[in-house]
């Protein structure tokens, strides 16, 4: 009975040995070290220059005196080639996780190529690849928002100013003529925001009539554009504008201004994102409402996944879609607010 205790003994001692070992043998295949290497479409963008300023916040905070966070931000200005350089570059500058924000979302093939070659994984963000590139490696992972939902906001948002304010059908002619405003053609955001927000209204009872629909890019300048020739040809007939975006929301408004438009002319606007100057703007009610990105759930995401990819944990979700909110003057403190 003895000598069976003295066995016991002894294989539990080696067991706990074996498992000490292990553990610090784990140990040491983690590098406490975070090297991330961000690339953006154009940090020129508001939204991206927002998310990109939080992302550095978020990292910061994982950072300890066990767990250095270091990170690198390239701006690839709207080109898929200058942004292929710049990942072969974050690479060879020793990044271990790479965060791509793809210019060209349908043209991920070299950069997916070298991060697989030299087994750096990638998140990307913002601007999604289509599912059939997403396979191509394990060590892919996204982190967005589903346009889907921010176009029903946004319809939900105009639906309940029409049905408060009667004087928006302005020419009281039981329709809303309306004007879009849209993003990057192909991007996942673009058209899917706009058939969302206007089928929203559409299955409310809400009789709808397009006046014209222009391509801005998400750019508050081109909008303003756009926005100059629209009115040149519709005058006082525009009752809502949708856009896309807050950028180009706001560019609709200047637009009216440099025209000169007395309150009573102007139509009402609605954007996505409430970005700084977009929640401003609903807060001076120039802005109808906005729909918020957010940009502090996405940011916070990229971070945790980045560090839970180097700490080898087991990552079950490909994908992670952040969800959006409606905002008018009525809520727009508790996001000017967000974070502070
Ligand atoms: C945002 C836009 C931004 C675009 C860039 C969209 O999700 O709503 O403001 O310009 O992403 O990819
Ligand atoms: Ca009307």
């Amino acid at each position: 009975m003895k000598f069976k205790n003295i066995w016991t003994s002894v294989i539990i001692f080696y067991t706990i040995i074996i498992l000490l070992c292990a553990c610090g043998k784990q140990q040491q295949d983690t590098p406490d070290k975070l090297y991330l290497g961000i690339t953006c479409y154009n940090q020129s963008d508001t939204f991206i220059n927002q998310l990109v300023t939080c992302l550095k916040d978020k990292l910061s905070q994982f950072e300890n005196d066990n767990f250095e966070v270091t990170m690198t931000i390239r701006d690839a200005a709207g080109s898929q080639r200058t942004q292929d350089d710049q990942v072969q570059e974050l690479i060879n500058a020793g990044c271990n996780i790479l965060c791509v924000n793809l210019v060209d979302r349908a043209d991920p093939s070299e950069i997916i190529n070298l991060a697989k070659e030299n087994n750096v994984p990638i998140i990307f963000f913002n601007r999604e690849p289509v599912a059939e590139d997403m396979m191509r490696w394990e060590m892919l992972y996204y982190v967005g928002a589903d346009a889907k939902q921010s176009g029903i906001m946004q319809g939900e948002l105009a639906l309940s100013a029409i049905q408060a304010n009667k004087n928006i059908d302005r020419n009281k002619d039981g329709k809303i003529q309306y004007a879009v405003l849209e993003g990057e053609p192909g991007h996942q955001d673009a058209i899917i925001r706009t058939e969302n927000a206007v089928d929203t209204l559409k299955n409310n009872g809400i009789e709808l009539e397009k006046l014209c629909c222009g391509i801005a890019n998400w750019n508050r300048a081109q909008a303003q554009n756009r926005m100059m020739h629209i009115i040149s040809q519709h005058q006082n007939n525009i009752e809502l504008v949708l856009a896309n975006n807050d950028d180009m929301a706001l560019g609709a408004i200047d637009a009216y201004k440099k025209l000169n438009y007395t309150e009573s002319a102007l139509p009402v606007f609605f954007g996505i994102d409430g970005t700084d100057v977009g929640l401003n703007a609903v807060k001076d009610l120039e802005l109808a409402g906005t729909v918020y990105n957010d940009k502090e759930g996405q940011a916070a995401a990229i971070a945790k996944l980045a560090v839970e990819i180097i700490s080898k944990k087991e990552i079950t979700n490909k994908y992670t879609y952040l969800p959006y909110s409606k905002v008018t003057s009525d809520n727009v403190n508790d996001f000017l607010n967000k974070d502070k």
